[in-house]
């Protein structure tokens, strides 16, 4: 009886251990069937036979995006909602193009580590470590340049060149998600108390109503 407790105890480690990152797959591929509706970690399988290469492949990260907005700054995400093939394989990837001044805000990937190259122009980058030390980690970097931002950590990029910039980042998530720190203390819905944010910044409430207008 002790055994078997013992052997189940060491089953249960060797999983836990095995999905310290995304859980790997357990066949060749499991390409996402869009039209299904069952909820499962990661997205449900279509038959493999059914398998085609536009199901592994995404055009138009060669294309500039839109940076007239408020951050200066556009996204284009190759992630398994763009590529159902990357379903189960813990990767994506992201082209972001930078206005002058552009910025991508403080943000944080709850599931992916980061590692970003800069193909034209030059950005600062940084990432704070957590408490108590908060340490800032920043570099600007060139054309060529490799960065890494650790899963978890609030990190952010900014346009200190004379035009525009584009870099290209890989992320070890099929999903990373993204949560950007002022839309989710400011803009969340419903707003969280103005208790606890004026307490929390320490800052009137006049701040407090002000910054959940503008998030
Ligand atoms: C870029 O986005 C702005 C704001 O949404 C829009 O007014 C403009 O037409 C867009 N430009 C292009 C080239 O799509």
């Amino acid at each position: 009886m002790a055994n078997h407790i013992w052997v189940l105890s060491l089953i249960a480690l060797s999983c836990i251990m095995s999905i310290a990152s995304e859980p790997s797959p357990l066949q060749d591929f499991c390409i996402a069937d869009p039209t299904s509706s069952t909820q499962v970690n990661g997205l449900v399988c279509l038959d493999p036979k059914l398998a085609q290469a536009n199901q592994f492949s995404l055009s138009g990260l060669h294309i500039a995006g839109n940076t007239s907005n408020r951050f200066g700054s556009s996204i284009t995400p190759a992630t398994v909602g763009q590529i159902a093939g990357l379903n189960t394989l813990g990767l994506s990837m992201v082209r972001i193009d930078y206005a002058p001044s552009g910025i991508i805000p403080p943000h944080t990937h709850p599931r992916a580590s980061e590692i970003l190259t800069v193909l034209e122009g030059a950005l600062e980058v940084g990432f704070v470590t957590s408490n108590p030390m908060n340490q800032l980690i920043s570099k600007i970097l060139q054309k060529g340049d490799v960065f890494v931002f650790p899963v978890g950590l609030v990190h952010f990029q900014r346009n200190v060149g004379h035009g525009s910039a584009v870099s290209i980042s890989a992320l070890n998530s099929q999903n990373p998600g993204v949560i950007t720190v002022s839309n989710a203390v400011f803009g969340s819905n419903p707003s969280m108390s103005a208790d606890i944010l004026t307490k929390a910044f320490q800052v009137d409430k006049s701040v407090v109503d002000y910054l959940q207008t503008i998030f």
